[in-house]
This record gives structure tokens, C-alpha cells and sequence, in this order.
């Protein structure tokens, strides 16, 4: 941090008091897993439903990040972890406004998600979307798996870029065995009684 920063802390309205006008529990729904994995659309799919039952979210997703804030970030070790850092800063702000932050980034490895875990607390819920790299490869709904096999894109998380498994997710979704409303249920049903105000 720079010198000579002062930041308020004694903020008008306090987490709190926003969940309690929202009447609902704010959290942040870190979803990790490889590209074609499912995490986006599942991400989308559990904030149209939780909208229909009348949850204020907000959806953080690795390339929306990337066109905007995150512009000037690529792919290495690094730039990956400022793109994660600047991530997990932006859905505490959000959190701590009462949201239900839902954030789909691949978070590769498990120094990343300790730093976005250490950063969001109490806030922060890890749910893993695990799904086989050679079916997500498969599905390519991108086609971003035969460009890195081309050698056209470097560093490609699971090809030449490394994924290490979660070891410690509050809930793994398994995308190849199940169907997305299976998923998607699964992910509900976990969702649901953390936000509950009542
Ligand atoms: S990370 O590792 O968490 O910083 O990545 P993230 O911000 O989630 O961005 C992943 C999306 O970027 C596209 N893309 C790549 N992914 C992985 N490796 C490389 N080299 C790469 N280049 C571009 C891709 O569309 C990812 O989106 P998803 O939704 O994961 O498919």
C-alpha cells in the first residue's frame, strides 16, 4: 500500500444493516475449475435462479474481468495471480454491500486460492466444478483447447499451464458425471440455506 492512505472503516451502513434491508446473507461463491469445466454456466444459471427468488447478486466472471479491469493482465504465474488479487478485492467490496458475489476464474492453484480465501475471510466459499481435463477438451465450446494444442495460445491452464486439484472446496461439482441440472440443483441446494436471512 502506498504511504499516506487513510481508509474508512466507520462506513454509514455496515454489512449488517445491508443484509438486513436486502434480507438476505451476502457471500462470495468462488467458483473454480478448468476452461469448458462448466464454472460460467453454471454461475449464470444459479443467478437467474436466485434472482427469480429475489436475491440481489452480482457475477464476477474471468473473462468479463479480462475485457475491463483486468485488461492489461495476461496468462503467467503472476499476472494470474493479480487478476485473482484484484478479483477477490473487487467482490469484498461487493460483498460487504449486502451482495451475493458469485466469481467464476479458473484459479489454478492453490497459492492463488489461499491468497483470495486469506483476502475475503469469512466470506469466502470455494466450490470446485471438477471436470476431467480430456472432456473439457471435448467440449472445447471455445475451441481455445485446439488453438493451445496448435501451439497458437501459450500457457494454457491444463495443457501447458498447470491446474492443481482443490484439495479443500466447501462443495465439488462433477460436471462429466452429472447433467447441468443436476449441477445446478446440487449447487442450490448448498446456496440456498447460507443466504437465507431468516
Ligand atoms: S485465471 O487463471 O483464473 O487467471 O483465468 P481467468 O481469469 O478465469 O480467465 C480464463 C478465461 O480466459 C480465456 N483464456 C485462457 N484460459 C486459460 N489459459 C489461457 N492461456 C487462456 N487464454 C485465454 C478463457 O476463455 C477462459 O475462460 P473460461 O470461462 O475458463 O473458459
Amino acid at each position: 500500500m502506498a504511504d499516506n492512505i487513510h481508509p474508512i472503516f466507520d462506513s454509514i451502513l455496515s454489512r449488517s444493516e445491508k443484509e438486513k434491508m436486502l434480507h438476505q446473507k451476502s457471500c462470495v461463491l468462488w467458483m473454480v475449475g478448468l476452461s469448458g469445466s462448466g464454472k460460467s454456466t453454471l454461475a449464470k444459471g444459479l443467478e437467474s435462479v436466485l434472482h427469480e427468488k429475489g436475491y440481489l447478486t452480482a457475477l464476477l466472471d474471468g473473462d468479463n474481468l479480462r475485457s475491463g479491469i483486468n485488461n492489461n493482465l495476461g496468462f503467467s504465474e503472476d499476472d494470474r495471480y493479480e487478476n485473482i488479487r484484484r478479483a477477490a478485492e473487487a467482490s469484498k467490496l461487493l460483498a460487504n454491500n449486502g451482495l451475493i458475489t458469485i466469481c467464476s476464474l479458473i484459479s489454478p492453484t492453490e497459492k492463488i486460492r489461499q491468497m483470495a480465501s486469506g483476502i475475503l475471510g469469512d466470506l469466502y466459499t470455494e466450490i470446485y466444478i471438477n471436470c476431467p481435463v480430456e472432456v473439457c477438451e471435448q467440449r472445447d465450446v471455445k475451441g481455445l483447447y485446439a488453438k493451445a494444442r496448435r501451439g497458437e495460445i501459450k500457457n494454457f491452464t491444463g495443457i501447458d499451464a498447470p491446474f492443481e486439484e482443490p484439495a479443500n472446496a466447501d462443495l465439488v461439482l462433477n460436471t462429466a458425471e452429472n447433467d447441468l441440472e443436476t449441477s445446478l440443483n446440487d449447487l442450490l441446494s448448498f446456496v440456498l440455506p447460507k443466504i437465507n436471512y431468516d
